[in-house]
């Protein structure tokens, strides 16, 4: 049986800029029309050298692009209106120059302005001499735009148009139509209809009945993972302790303090709930006698007692129904991978979110993060410094994908 394309019905814009691989791009527009999508092409003055307009307009049914002005009666090329248009957008061959434009906004030509009108998703097939790919300044601008978001469709190694051998040569119209393709591909959506309690923020633990001993946690990573989980349909129940915003709506909110607190609130949802996600900052230690009056500062020293909490995630898992799932976040300072996996094992996870102390893009109060999940069946996956909100997006869509390959109903 025929399967139908994910590209079906799709609108794409080819970017086409000045490089030897672009005569290649016809190829491209071929198997997308092939597989009934609607492709607009907008190239380069560089790129005509490589490839002619008339070719690529013949191909894809539409005149090939590249001027504002289609004639000197006023008549334009709204970019914003194209930029708006596109399902997607790629760029193949993106030069080194292209790249460089990319990362820093430049805006010189047609395609440049329908890339910085876009709202769709992006992606770059890189084509330039292995030297040029390895310069660090290359590497950098391929760095800024992926941790925008950008997907870079990487270079294949081989013989290059210099006469050298190495990385730089774009990939073929065959592996960029499979990019599309994947990207369009729906993705699995475990969570619809899941009933999911998260936790979020920081405990705190009374010292007396003004004061406490809490964290940096803001609860900014574990509310946007919550309203992420509305927005694929989970039923959301979210415990959360110290925060400094408003919890998302759509969730069913529990506010609770210390350590104790959250693990009965856990311990009344968790049994009828199919997923815990446990991303507050839990205190490992309480204080052991909680002054009813404030301490006053009488002596020159003060020691408190401190008892340990019991480990909330832990106890939950261990005693979990076979067909609940449990995942924990680790914060570590030091051998980050060994001591997320430690938790993953110890725990009794099936998956732990490892966030970095040491990306300085990465951590408590910051609007950004980066992660690693690392999986109980050994498989594991990074989800680059970005967005809080677009890391919740990413992280959910590729547990989502990870659980249903593990439950296949
Ligand atoms: N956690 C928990 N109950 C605790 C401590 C931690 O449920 N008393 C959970 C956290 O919410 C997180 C995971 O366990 O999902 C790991 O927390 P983390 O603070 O990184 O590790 P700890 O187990 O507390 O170990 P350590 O502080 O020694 O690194």
């Amino acid at each position: 049986m025929l399967r139908k394309s994910h590209c079906k019905n799709k609108k794409i814009i080819i970017g086409v800029t000045g490089g030897i691989a672009a005569y290649k791009i016809p190829q491209l527009v071929r198997l997308l029309k092939k597989e009934g999508a609607e492709v607009q092409v907008v190239l380069t003055e560089a790129a005509k050298t490589f490839v002619t307009p008339e070719t690529l307009a013949v191909l894809s049914e539409k005149p090939a692009l590249s001027q504002f002005f289609k004639s000197n009666q006023g008549e334009w090329n709204n970019h914003v209106h194209l930029g708006l248009w596109a399902d997607a957008i790629i760029i193949a061959p993106a030069g080194a120059n292209t790249l460089a434009k990319m990362a820093h906004g430049l805006c010189d030509n047609l395609l440049m302005s329908v890339i910085l009108s876009a709202r769709c998703p992006l992606f770059v097939a890189p084509a330039m001499d292995l030297d040029m790919w390895l310069h660090p300044s290359t590497q950098s601008n391929v760095n800024t735009l992926q941790q925008r978001g950008v997907h870079i469709i990487e270079p294949t190694e081989g013989e290059l148009a210099s006469g050298l051998s190495g990385k730089g040569r774009m990939a073929e119209p065959e592996d960029l139509f499979q990019g599309l393709e994947q990207h369009f591909q729906p993705t699995e959506n475990f969570f619809l209809n899941k009933r999911v309690l998260i936790t979020a923020g920081g405990t705190q633990e009374a010292i007396d009945p003004v004061r406490f001993i809490g964290n940096h946690s803001t609860g900014k990573m574990g509310f946007a993972i919550a309203e992420q989980l509305v927005n694929l349909g989970a039923t959301v129940e979210l415990v959360y302790g110290s925060v400094t915003q408003t919890p998302p709506i759509g969730c069913h909110h529990h506010h609770t303090l210390s350590a104790i607190e959250m693990k009965t609130k856990c311990e009344e949802l968790f049994p009828t709930c199919d997923v815990l996600i446990m991303a507050a900052a839990v205190a490992d230690y309480h204080i052991k006698d909680v002054a009813q009056e404030k301490i006053k500062k009488s002596s020159d020293s003060l020691t408190l007692e401190l008892v340990k909490n019991p480990d909330i995630l832990k106890e939950l898992s261990d005693h979990k129904k076979p067909n609940q799932i449990t995942i924990g976040f680790a914060l570590e300072t030091n051998n980050e991978e060994f001591h997320a996996l430690e938790k993953l094992q110890k725990k009794n996870l099936h998956c732990i979110v490892l966030n970095s102390l040491q990306n300085p893009q990465a951590g408590f109060a910051k609007d950004t993060n980066e992660v690693t999940v690392f999986c109980n069946d050994g498989s594991s996956f990074n989800i680059p410094a970005q967005e809080k909100s677009k890391v919740a997006e990413s992280l959910l869509n590729n547990l989502s994908k990870w659980l249903t390959k593990q439950n296949p109903s």
